[in-house]
C-alpha cells in the first residue's frame, strides 16, 4: 500500500471573478520510505499540492489517500489528528512562534498528540541536540540564524515521530553553509527514520537527493524522471 496517494487532484481558487486552476488533475504514488522532489516554476501549483497532501486544505475534487485511508472527506477534527499523527511540516519562512525558547517551540505539538510523550521536554531537547542546538534550547527565533531557526523547525516537525514529512522550499532563505546543514539533516532523517518525504524545492543540491522528481507545470506534473542512482 502506498504511503501517499493523489488521484486526479483539482484546486480551483477564486479571486474576486476569477477563477484559479492551480492544480489541474494530479496523480501522484507516493511509497513508503521514498523521498520525492516537487520542481517546478513559481506559481506551478507545488504549495498548493504540498498543502493538499498534508491536509492542511481541501482539494476541489480528486482522492488523496494517506496510509490507504480516504482523507477527502475528514472533517476539521479529524484532519487536526491526521496531521499532528502522521505529517511533519517545514515551511520556507520557519514558521516558529516568536514567544517561544526553541525547547518549547519543539515540545508544543507533543502537548497537543493523542499518543503522549511522557516527557515532552526531555524528547524536545534530544531532538534539538541532534540538529546541534543543544546550546541554543532556551533562545527564542530572533536569537537564532536562519539556519538555526530552520534546524528548531525540523525538530517540531519530528516531535510526533510521523511517519511523512513534507518540506516547502527548506533551504530557500538559507545561505549555502546554512543550507548544507538542514539538507544534511533531512538526508540522516531519511535514512535513519525511514520517513516518507517530499520536499518542495529549487536548490538543485536537495532534489538530487531524491528518488523521484516531479515536475509541475501550469497545475499539471509533466514527467517523472528516475535519477540513475
Ligand atoms: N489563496 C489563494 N487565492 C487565490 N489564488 C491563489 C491562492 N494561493 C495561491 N494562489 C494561486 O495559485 C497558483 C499556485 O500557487 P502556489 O502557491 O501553489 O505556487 P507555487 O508553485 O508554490 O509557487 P512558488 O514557487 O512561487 O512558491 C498561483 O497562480 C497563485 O497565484
Ligand atoms: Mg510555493
Amino acid at each position: 500500500m502506498p504511503m501517499i496517494e493523489a488521484v486526479r487532484v483539482t484546486k480551483a481558487l477564486h479571486l474576486g471573478k476569477s477563477t484559479i486552476h492551480a492544480l489541474r488533475g494530479v496523480d501522484l504514488t507516493i511509497d513508503r520510505g521514498e523521498m520525492v522532489a516537487i520542481v517546478g516554476p513559481s506559481g506551478s501549483g507545488k504549495s498548493t499540492l504540498l498543502g493538499i497532501l498534508g491536509g492542511l486544505d481541501k482539494p476541489t475534487s480528486g482522492t488523496i489517500r494517506i496510509d490507504g485511508v480516504d482523507v477527502t472527506h475528514l472533517n476539521e477534527d479529524q484532519l487536526t489528528e491526521l496531521r499532528n499523527e502522521k505529517i511533519g511540516f517545514i515551511f520556507q519562512f520557519f514558521n516558529l512562534i516568536p514567544t517561544l525558547t526553541a525547547l518549547e517551540n519543539v515540545a508544543l505539538p507533543m502537548q497537543f498528540a493523542k499518543r503522549r510523550v511522557s516527557n515532552p521536554n526531555k524528547r524536545a531537547k534530544e531532538l534539538l541536540n541532534i540538529f546541534g542546538l543543544s546550546d541554543r534550547l532556551n533562545h527564542r527565533p530572533f536569537e537564532l540564524s536562519g539556519g538555526q531557526q530552520q534546524r528548531v523547525a525540523i525538530a517540531r516537525a519530528l516531535a510526533n515521530n510521523p511517519p511523512i514529512l513534507l518540506a516547502d522550499e527548506p533551504t530557500g532563505n538559507l545561505d549555502q553553509e546554512s543550507g548544507a546543514t538542514v539538507i544534511q539533516a533531512l538526508k540522516d532523517i531519511h535514512h535513519n527514520a525511514q520517513t516518507t518525504i517530499i520536499i518542495v524545492t529549487h536548490d538543485t543540491n536537495l532534489s538530487n537527493l531524491a528518488n523521484r522528481v516531479f515536475h509541475l507545470v501550469d497545475g499539471q506534473i509533466l514527467e517523472n524522471i528516475t535519477p540513475i542512482t
